[in-house]
């Protein structure tokens, strides 16, 4: 496959790859191509280079892998380049993602099962202790990451990296360098290698129902009280009243759609739920206040680009909330080229350590009305 952009065109295309067919007006003007299909007039069959570029799936027999190798060394430079600002220089970082590294010991590498996990006590499930199949890992990284770029490492960029975690959860030495060769002996050593249970029905091939002794059940246990059940449930614990909005206004947070919207934390919660015939009142008020004034279309804008992923419109998320940005360069005479600029190109080191990606997916006028409404105080 040549460019990355034939590869996007497939994968915006291709809704399966049992009967591939492409478009035919994507490729209008390409009269050979636009040729032969079993579905004439709509299209045509796939090639197979856009069927290769979509194939890209690593399984757990490392079937689909490419050839390759990459050492420690290497990954370090790459983690280090494209990868620490997010998760920490030691994979330790709980900032925008959870752990990738810690909570595994030596001898779990022996067992196969990593002790930790079953200790209630430890706070958080990293990566590395869940992790029971290397391939997850190596075609994770392969087609997710870096999350702001992703698809941009090279095969042995994917090999390189993927042999630095190993290295800084002391599963594979300094020295080492991991291929297409040796993954599968890699796997061997891996602290959860024995961890993943095929034993239920969400396993393909054993439906619920299957006689016994295959008789597999799903991989959740409930039972249902019948008899003497315990009597209703006393709540031990209420959210304190200071935390209410500690995380922003919920209801600015959720899609206005249907009757289940965020609660308003700006205010104190009421004290009963309005009547049914009320919530749609609810909605309205969610989506802004709709009587007096309508919210600004640039609202729409930060919604419709996933700007409010990362930022709230009071609040922190991952990047400082659009209010606080408004505020932080207001007064400043080039405050609208110089925030435009910023969408445009992201950048760090203004709110702290996280980086905002570039984005360049958001035409060149979204960006004006949104740095124009930020410069204007994010009214
Ligand atoms: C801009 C921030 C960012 C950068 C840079 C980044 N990641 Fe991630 N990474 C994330 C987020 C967010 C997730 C969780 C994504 C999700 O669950 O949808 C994640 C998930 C992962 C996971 C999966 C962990 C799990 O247990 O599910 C791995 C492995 C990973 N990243 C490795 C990498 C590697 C290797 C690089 C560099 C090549 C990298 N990341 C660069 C943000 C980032
Ligand atoms: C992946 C998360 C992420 C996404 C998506 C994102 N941002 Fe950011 N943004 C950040 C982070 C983190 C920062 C802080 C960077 C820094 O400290 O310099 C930031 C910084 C900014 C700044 C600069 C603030 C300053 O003081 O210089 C602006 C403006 C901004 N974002 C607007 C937007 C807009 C508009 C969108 C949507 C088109 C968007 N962001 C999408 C994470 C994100």
């Amino acid at each position: 496959m040549s460019s990355s952009r034939s590869r996007r065109a497939a994968g915006w295309l291709a809704p399966g790859l049992a009967s591939i067919v492409v478009l035919g007006w994507v490729f209008a003007g390409s009269h050979a191509l636009a040729q032969t299909t079993a579905y004439p007039g709509i299209g045509r069959t796939a090639t197979p280079a856009e069927v290769t570029a979509w194939d890209i799936d690593v399984r757990p027999d490392f079937r689909g892998l490419p050839p390759g190798r990459g050492s420690v060394a290497l990954g370090m430079e790459v983690w280090e380049a494209k990868c620490a600002s997010c998760h920490g220089i030691f994979g330790e970082s709980n900032e925008v993602f959870s752990p990738i590294i810690g909570g595994i010991a030596a001898a779990d590498q022996k067992t196969g099962r990593v002790a930790r996990l079953l200790d209630p006590g430890f706070p958080q499930r990293t990566t590395l202790m869940k992790l029971s199949s290397l391939s997850t890992l190596w075609d994770y990284i392969n087609r997710a990451m870096p999350w702001n770029a992703p698809k941009t490492l090279k095969t042995d960029e994917v090999y390189a990296v993927t042999a630095y975690i190993l290295n800084l959860g002391g599963i594979v030495p300094d020295g080492f360098v991991l291929s297409h060769d040796n993954i599968a002996e890699v796997q061997q050593r891996l602290p959860n290698r024995n961890g993943m249970t095929t034993a239920h029905a969400m396993w393909p091939g054993r439906p619920l129902g299957t006689p016994s002794p295959q008789n597999r059940r799903p991989d959740v246990q409930g039972s249902t009280c019948m008899t003497n059940c315990a009597a209703e449930p006393k709540v031990a614990s209420f959210l304190p009243d200071h935390a209410r909005n500690s995380h922003g206004n919920l209801a600015e947070q959720q899609r206005p759609v249907g009757a289940q919207v965020g609660a308003d934390t700006t205010r104190p919660p009421p004290a009963a739920l309005p009547p049914r015939s009320a919530r749609p009142a609810v909605v309205a008020a969610a989506a802004g206040p709709a009587s007096a004034t309508p919210p600004h279309p640039a609202r729409a804008l930060a919604q419709k680009h996933l700007c409010l992923a990362c930022h709230g419109v009071e609040n922190k998320v991952v990047g400082p909330g659009l209010r606080e940005i408004a505020r932080k360069h207001k007064g400043r005479a080039d405050a609208a080229d110089y925030l435009a600029q910023r969408i445009a190109n992201g950048g760090v080191g203004v709110w702290g350590p996280i980086p905002m990606p570039a984005q360049p997916q958001v035409p060149a006028a979204d960006i004006k009305a949104l740095a124009d409404w930020l410069a204007a105080g994010a009214p």
